[in-house]
């Protein structure tokens, strides 16, 4: 008994001593990403929170100041902090977090999925992302720090905003102030989960906290999974729709809920391969598996996967400007023990290793940064909304390039192009190397009044659908606290 209780007490000490560093370090980090030893408290029955009261938040949501919220976020967006710079400076841009919070709202609202035709699973509304499992998702690498910057909104406006509305409402506004499609619209209401229960099913993976609970079996591995017949036998495998536990997994264990960047490496005999190439990838085998997970998995069409890539990849960067060999991280322990802090090398508690990537208070942040390990912005204004996107993706060619990181991306075979600094991931690539989405993407390059209004409409359903609200015009009727931004200037 005796040492079980120490044991105990020397591990709320650590976890309070952790979560100190963390709120001293990172004003609002905790507000943000709920601990998980807190979360499986709440999972076992041990810990009980207040449950959201749905019916007090819809009346005061009558009385919330849209403007004051957008004008807290737009200024959050472009005030770069020390504890997590935001990108734009080493792109040629100004510094904004449009990007980070885009991503956040994407991740948090792509774990949509159509079960049949009236059931659906996930979206944000809950914001589970904030709890374990999500939390954990490697996918959500570094979108603890989004939420804990949102954490200083949520603390300005307490419960007259959700978390998930919050998220959402983000996502939408940095495309907004950033100059993104004017037909942007939003509405509110969503209510708050108290634990990430409803996304145990999702996936669940990367558990340090959790030890030996029911809970915690990681399901990481795709029970039945097959190789695409002209893909390497040693990449990937990619998961089959259908899991025998009912778990509504994207197309790979990997990513767990969304695509592949990298995309399927063709096997040596495969018609397209290379040798002379620093990789095998394949942008026409990735599209197969990107409308598996967009149309298949989520349902949308794939008119509405095009605009939201194009769209979602027009604004921010992508992570990975450091080569980590050698390091902690470079030995495969990309997590450290303490949750999805800083995913750091165990102990740090700091980005990876001081001295391989960054020095001092820069190591593993804003340019340091690693998130997914690909590294780059896909458009010259990744701070601006611009049309760059599909533009560049059909006036060049792209060849196969490594990031510092040691990822698979592609690059511009023109080195002095005015693309040059740009990259694509092979996901972005299929968009062009299938015929359907590539007539849709030269339709796009050449008409961006229609880019516009049809990323609106997609983004506009990609932040209103879930498993409370699975139709997009659901929380309009049943809440009516809307804006169309008519008082942005
Ligand atoms: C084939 C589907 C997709 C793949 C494989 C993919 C993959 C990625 C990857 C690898 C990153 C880099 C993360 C990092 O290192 O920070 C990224 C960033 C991003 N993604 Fe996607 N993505 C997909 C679709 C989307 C969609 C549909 C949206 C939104 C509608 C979106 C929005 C973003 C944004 C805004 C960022 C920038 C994050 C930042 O600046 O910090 N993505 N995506």
């Amino acid at each position: 008994m005796a040492p079980m209780f120490l044991a105990s007490l020397a591990a709320t000490v650590v976890l309070s001593v952790t979560a100190q560093m963390r709120n001293d370090d990172f004003p609002f980090y905790d507000l943000g990403t709920i601990p998980a030893w807190k979360d499986l408290g709440y999972l076992r029955g041990t810990k009980h929170a207040k449950p959201f009261d749905k019916e007090a938040y819809h009346s005061d949501l009558k009385h919330l100041d849209i403007p004051r919220l957008y004008e807290s976020i737009t200024k959050l967006m472009v005030s770069s902090k020390a504890f997590w710079p935001a990108d734009g400076p080493q792109d040629g841009d100004i510094p904004s977090y449009a990007g980070l919070f885009g991503r956040l709202a994407w991740h948090c609202s792509g774990t949509f999925r159509l079960v049949n035709d009236t059931h659906a699973a996930g979206g944000c509304e809950g914001a589970r992302q904030r709890h374990w499992p999500e939390n954990e998702w490697r996918d959500n690498t570094n979108l603890d720090k989004a939420r804990g910057l949102l954490g200083q909104v949520k603390q300005e406006f307490g419960a007259n905003i959700s978390w998930s509305d919050l998220i959402t409402f983000a996502g939408t506004v940095a495309l907004k102030a950033s100059g993104g499609p004017k037909t942007l619209r939003f509405c509110f209401g969503r209510s708050d989960d108290v634990d990430g229960a409803k996304s145990i099913p999702l996936g669940v993976e990367g558990v340090h906290q959790c030890r030996g609970s029911r809970f915690c079996k990681s399901n990481f591995e795709c029970p039945t999974a097959f190789h695409w017949p002209e893909q390497n036998e040693k990449d990937h495998a990619r998961c089959n729709l259908t899991q025998p536990d009912n778990r509504l997994q994207a197309s790979h264990s990997v990513g767990l809920i969304y695509v592949y960047p990298e995309g399927p490496e063709l096997s040596p005999t495969a018609k397209g391969y290379k040798p002379e190439q620093v990789h095998q990838r394949s942008p026409r085998l990735s599209a197969l598996e990107v409308r598996d997970t967009f149309h298949r998995r989520m349902g949308w069409t794939d008119r509405e996967t095009v605009a939201l890539i194009g769209g979602g990849h027009t604004l921010g960067r992508t992570h990975g400007n450091c080569n980590l060999t050698g390091t902690q991280w470079g030995k495969g322990t990309p997590y450290n023990d303490v949750g999805p802090y800083f995913e750091a090398s165990p102990g740090t508690l700091r980005g990876p290793t001081d001295g391989t990537c960054g020095h001092g208070a820069a190591a593993g942040r804003g340019a340091n940064t690693v998130s997914s390990g690909f590294e780059g912005p896909w458009t010259r204004t990744p701070s601006r909304w611009n049309y760059d996107f599909f533009h560049a993706m059909l006036a060049e060619e792209w060849e196969p390039a490594k990031s510092p990181f040691g990822n698979d991306q592609w690059r511009t075979k023109d080195r002095k192009s005015k693309y040059a600094k740009t990259m694509r991931l092979t996901a972005d690539l299929a968009l062009v190397h299938d015929e359907t989405y590539a007539a849709i993407v030269k339709e796009y390059a050449s008409d961006y009044a229609k880019f516009d209004a049809d990323f609106a409409d997609a983004w506009y359903k990609l932040m209103h659908r879930s498993q409370a609200h699975p139709k997009e015009e659901d929380l309009r009727k049943e809440v009516g606290v809307c804006t169309n931004f008519e008082f942005v200037k």
